[in-house]
């Protein structure tokens, strides 16, 4: 296995925004950590909830890998071993939030860019460990209620995931933690609301609806509603 470059802040907007900015000059694959975010950002424009010295926030840089399509999955894949590990029971609401008891305890941003025409990838990742007083918005959000060494853990999922990256078996390992299969779910497409139930993920992991009149779709993207 390569040397993981590793890089701890005390305080930092967003390892991703720092990944992102200093990918040119970075050794790569670089480990980012931080203590606390004070603008750490999720999907979709959402915000990350990182208060201090209560979660992990680390990215993970390195250059896009060749022939990988499965890297959102292997992502929710990796988290999910290393938390396994820990005596921790961890489930996957597509496409890569990780749920404990019904309550999302783990996000992850998973962004490909170019800079000087060199592609890179980052995933960014953010635990709750121990965070409580969520924001009023964030009703789903829920803790591990557990403390460990955080720069450890972070290197654990960094390892893992980078093995992952070209692993050819993520669908099935992915399969197995998802906890929508057999559910109703809401979802938009183009802006329209839709109603289906989660039947399956295929080999590329997009998640297989199916509608009222028996009619099926693979989602390749997006956001998925469930009631918990
Ligand atoms: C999501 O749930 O929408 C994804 C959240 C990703 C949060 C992590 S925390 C570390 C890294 N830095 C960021 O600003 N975001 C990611």
């Amino acid at each position: 296995m390569n040397q993981i470059f590793k890089t701890h802040f005390e305080s930092i907007d967003s390892t991703s925004n720092y990944a992102k900015a200093n990918a040119a000059s970075l050794s790569l694959p670089a480990l980012i950590t931080a203590d606390e975010q004070t603008n750490g950002r999720g999907r979709r424009g959402n915000s990350f909830f990182s208060p201090k010295n209560t979660g992990l926030y680390m990215t993970l840089l390195t250059d896009f890998p060749n022939g990988c399509n499965l890297i959102t999955p292997a992502a929710a894949v990796s988290v999910c071993e290393v938390l396994e590990k820990l005596g921790v029971d961890p489930k996957i609401k597509w496409v890569n939030d990780i749920f404990i008891d019904k309550k999302k305890v783990c996000g992850i941003l998973t962004e490909l860019f170019e800079t000087d025409s060199r592609k890179f990838l980052s995933v960014g990742i953010g635990i709750n460990l121990t965070t409580t007083d969520f924001p009023d918005d964030i009703p789903v959000a829920g803790s591990l209620s557990m403390e460990c060494d955080r720069q450890i853990l972070a290197e654990n999922i960094a390892k893992n995931l980078l093995q992952k990256i070209h692993a050819d078996n993520i669908a099935e390992e992915y399969r197995k933690r998802l906890f929508i299969i057999g559910k109703d779910i809401s979802f938009r497409k183009n802006n329209i609301l839709f109603s289906a139930t989660a039947e399956d993920i295929n080999d590329e992991c997009n998640l297989i609806v199916k509608y009222s009149d028996g009619a099926t779709e693979a989602l390749s993207s997006g956001e998925i509603s469930i009631k918990l």
